[in-house]
């Protein structure tokens, strides 16, 4: 299997658990509030380890107790930290999360030491950043250096995948670095300026973001699947049915499923199948990272919904 690199966000979650997402200005009653490890790149390679994986992880945390305590998670994990930075003087990135009732989240996040992911520190990882077959990010981190290390990723001959969340304008030139780019409906809408409502909206929007550089976009629909746009063409795939309690980071284990298929050699539709199964599984149980599956368990969902 290829080595997977994962450059991304490192993040305390806070989470609280409400009955409804509420009003400006209205307070609601909570029914839980619980603390996490998560970040879009923590995320991304627990879940990609916990399916067998080998995974190194480029990022950054502050001089605090939440940090070195991550570190051991990672270790714990299977998670090669070898990539991640200590910043003095700025915390672990942190994130308030709310989750309704029927699993669906809100995020806000303070960046603090992910911001900080400079193009310097990245130059720092290097050796570990080429010698990966898969490289893995997302937008949580400072972009700059982010784009740079795709970009000695695509350039050591890596398949590079975005996950372009939070969602902000990207250059040509920064898409020209990604083989594939997963973006949910909202992202996709936000990195093209068109209105993604409909699956029509959807393939005409990816086929704007395929004509600004990026090569391909699969567009993570949630329980409907994804949708996959080439130059060539399109195709819907369908996701599992699953009993969903928090939808936090299933597109982060989507993007790890992905990852890991292709790692494995999987042909297209089976590394696709592969991250709705784990994508799909992650989100039964509270927390980020908690319901993340196996390899074993993936393959029992894929083979019991056909
Ligand atoms: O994608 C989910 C993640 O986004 C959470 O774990 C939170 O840390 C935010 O970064």
């Amino acid at each position: 299997m290829k080595k997977i690199c994962v450059m991304g966000s490192i993040n305390v979650d806070l989470t609280v658990s409400i009955p409804r997402f509420h009003a400006p200005g209205e307070t609601i009653e909570g029914t839980n509030f619980a603390t996490f490890t998560g970040g879009k790149g923590g995320n991304q390679a627990i879940a990609a380890a916990r399916l067998g994986a080998d995974v190194t992880l480029v990022g950054a945390i502050g001089e605090d107790d939440f940090g070195r305590s991550y570190l051991e998670t990672f270790r714990k994990e299977g998670v090669n930290p070898a990539g991640v930075a200590v910043v003095p003087g700025v915390s672990t990135g942190t994130a308030l999360i709310e989750v309704a009732a029927d699993g669906d989240n809100r995020i806000a996040y303070i960046p603090g030491a992910n911001g900080k992911l400079t193009e310097a520190l990245i130059d720092a990882q290097r050796t570990l950043i080429e010698s990966a077959g898969v490289f893995m990010f997302q937008m949580e981190t400072y972009l700059p250096g982010a784009f740079h290390a795709a970009r000695l990723a695509h350039e050591a001959g890596a398949c590079v995948i975005l996950d372009p969340a939070p969602a902000q304008p990207v250059s040509a030139e920064w898409l020209s670095y990604c083989d594939y780019v997963t973006p949910n409906e909202t992202e996709l809408a936000l990195l093209t300026g068109m209105p993604v409502k409909t699956i029509e909206d959807a393939e005409a929007a990816a086929r704007k973001l395929i004509s600004m550089g990026a090569k391909a976009v699969l567009n993570k629909r949630g329980p409907q699947g994804v949708l996959l746009v080439t130059a060539e063409g399109s195709q819907l795939f369908k996701g599992f049915k699953v009993n969903a309690v928090d939808t936090t980071a299933a597109g982060d284990s989507f993007n790890a499923g992905f990852a890991v298929g292709l790692a494995m050699g999987d042909s297209l539709p089976d590394a696709i199948r592969l991250a709705n199964a784990v994508g799909a599984l992650s989100t039964t149980a509270a927390g980020a990272q908690a319901a993340m599956p196996t390899m074993a368990a993936a393959k029992e969902l894929m083979d019991s919904q056909r």
